[in-house]
């Protein structure tokens, strides 16, 4: 295919060639309705770029194919048999891949490291999850993905599973054997679903992890935003073989998605795919480099690792992206919360997620020399604004398998059920009816339909004294959560 082609921006381009007056929405009028302040901080250009498709970039019957073409062309970069473009996130779209697989009251494997828009997809879709329990790494305190033997043992005990969902990358940058967990759904004639929302990358180097498509996955969702060049908000889903119809997908991502796709984010993914067609291989090359250059840079500072190889072995990481920088900052007798506020206000630094123990920075084709300085300039100065603060709090960690919670209800029921607060003394043992959910990373501690433990409690208490954020529950403070009202509680 031509890869010099980029049929969103050049449709674009005729657009505004050809001087289209139009009198369907937006309303602004590509810029002429906005406020001239509103104009100096955004920028003319994200209004007059601002078209939608239908009777824009299109026309009415969309009989110029423009956003087909550049889908087709986005498939074709990175080895997918269809890729559909979808401007709500990947949050919108694991929905969509997640219905597309299994209906209400079907069961789904998932990996329960999940981000909080899959358990949200459960309880909207009427998904029976059946989670299937990460990795627990004690020693670091965190989750890497579960291995093949783990899906083996969830799909022989649940043969009318209709496939699985692995979140890989993690936020800690450790990945999963995409290709052995395939094998074994594959084995079963079930589809596997790959939330890759921070692998928007991987298809253009091999000395990346496995990329989905390249590793036998049936569908595979990613969101370009993150790890790559597109606008916030720009997911793409990729799909091959035969397991899922791309028909279904298509009409069930209908059913979620909006009637008013961006074209910034149609147009910016497309511009991402021709940029990574010519030069990806040369950039992401590029980027590995710095990531090396700033990983043994700030391995050789006194009180900071840098989380790497060490953890690829059998019950941790299957591989870990290189580009991401998850750095420990216990050895400076702060926690990674303290860390993550101090390089914002001192420094004007802003790194990614942030826990009681360490922080990450992922680099990616956008970053240079000087943007790796800074890292590990600011990271040397953490050094020295640590010192005598002492930890912001002490946060009582779950055991290795504290945070696998007894499922009561189903999460959907639970959820929709009669609600009360409770205080959290007497919510132990209760049945949740919200998500709890410590953000960054996102992934939910409680999920609704999960019993209480004291240790989640504890664990969510502590960490928010110690600077974890809980964004949605009823009572972010965690000193009440929100239960299943005890005559609604159901199997
Ligand atoms: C693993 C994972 N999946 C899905 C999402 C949702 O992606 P988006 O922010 O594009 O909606 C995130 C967001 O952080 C994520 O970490």
């Amino acid at each position: 295919m031509d890869h010099s082609r980029a049929p969103v921006l050049d449709a674009l381009a005729a657009f505004r060639h050809r001087g289209d007056v139009v009198y369907g929405p937006p309303g602004h009028r590509q810029g002429r309705g906005v406020d001239s302040r509103t104009l100096t901080i955004l920028g003319e250009g994200v209004f007059s770029s601002d078209v939608l498709m239908l009777n824009g970039l299109d026309d009415r019957r969309q009989s110029e194919g423009v956003l087909e073409d550049a889908q087709s062309l986005m498939a074709d970069a990175v080895g997918a048999e269809h890729a559909f473009f979808s401007t709500c996130g990947s949050s919108l779209s694991v929905k969509s891949a997640m219905l597309a697989v299994a209906g209400p009251g079907e069961k789904l494997l998932i990996s329960r490291n999940a981000h909080k828009s899959v358990i949200s997809g459960v309880i909207v879709n009427g998904t029976v999850p059946i989670w299937v329990h990460p990795k627990f790494d004690a020693g670091r305190h965190l989750a890497h993905p579960p291995e093949p033997a783990d899906v083996r043992r969830a799909l022989e005990a649940h043969p009318d599973a209709k496939g699985m969902l692995l979140i890989t990358p993690t936020d800690w940058g450790s990945c999963a054997d995409v290709r052995g967990v395939a094998a074994v759904c594959h084995e079963f004639d079930v589809p596997l679903i790959v939330d890759e929302a921070w692998g928007a990358h991987l298809p253009f180097h091999d000395q990346l992890p496995a990329w989905g498509m390249n590793a036998d996955a049936d569908l595979v969702v990613t969101s370009v935003h993150k790890m790559g060049g597109a606008i916030e908000q720009s997911s793409v889903f990729h799909l091959q073989g035969g397991r899922v119809d791309p028909t279904v997908l298509k009409q069930r991502e209908d059913l979620l998605g909006t009637t008013s796709a961006s074209s910034l984010v149609y147009a910016s993914l497309d511009g991402w795919r021709r940029h990574m067609v010519e030069h990806g291989h040369e950039l992401m090359a590029r980027t590995i480099g710095l990531a090396q250059d700033a990983r043994s840079r700030l391995g050789a500072l006194d009180g900071i690792s840098v989380m790497g190889a060490e953890v690829v072995d059998e019950g941790y990481a299957h591989e870990t992206d290189p580009l991401v920088l998850t750095i420990d900052v216990r050895g400076l007798g702060i926690t990674g919360y303290q860390a993550a506020e101090l390089a914002r206000t001192r420094h004007h630094v802003d790194f990614g997620a942030a826990d009681s123990f360490r922080l990450n920075a992922r680099l990616t084709h956008a970053d240079d020399q000087t943007s790796v300085d800074v890292l590990v300039s600011t990271v040397e100065a953490l050094r020295v604004d640590a010192r005598g603060l002492g930890p912001s709090g002490s946060v009582d960690l779950p055991d290795q398998h504290g945070l696998e919670l007894e499922t009561a209800m189903r999460p959907r029921d639970a959820f929709f059920a009669a609600a009360e607060q409770v205080d959290a003394s007497e919510a132990v043992g209760r049945v949740a009816a919200e998500l709890v959910t410590p953000y960054p990373p996102g992934v939910p501690v409680l999920t609704p339909g999960e019993v209480i433990t004291a240790q989640a409690v504890e664990y969510l208490q502590t960490g928010v004294k110690a600077g974890m954020l809980i964004a949605e529950s009823a009572d972010t403070t965690m000193g009440s959560f929100r239960v299943v009202a005890s005559d609604a509680v159901r199997s």
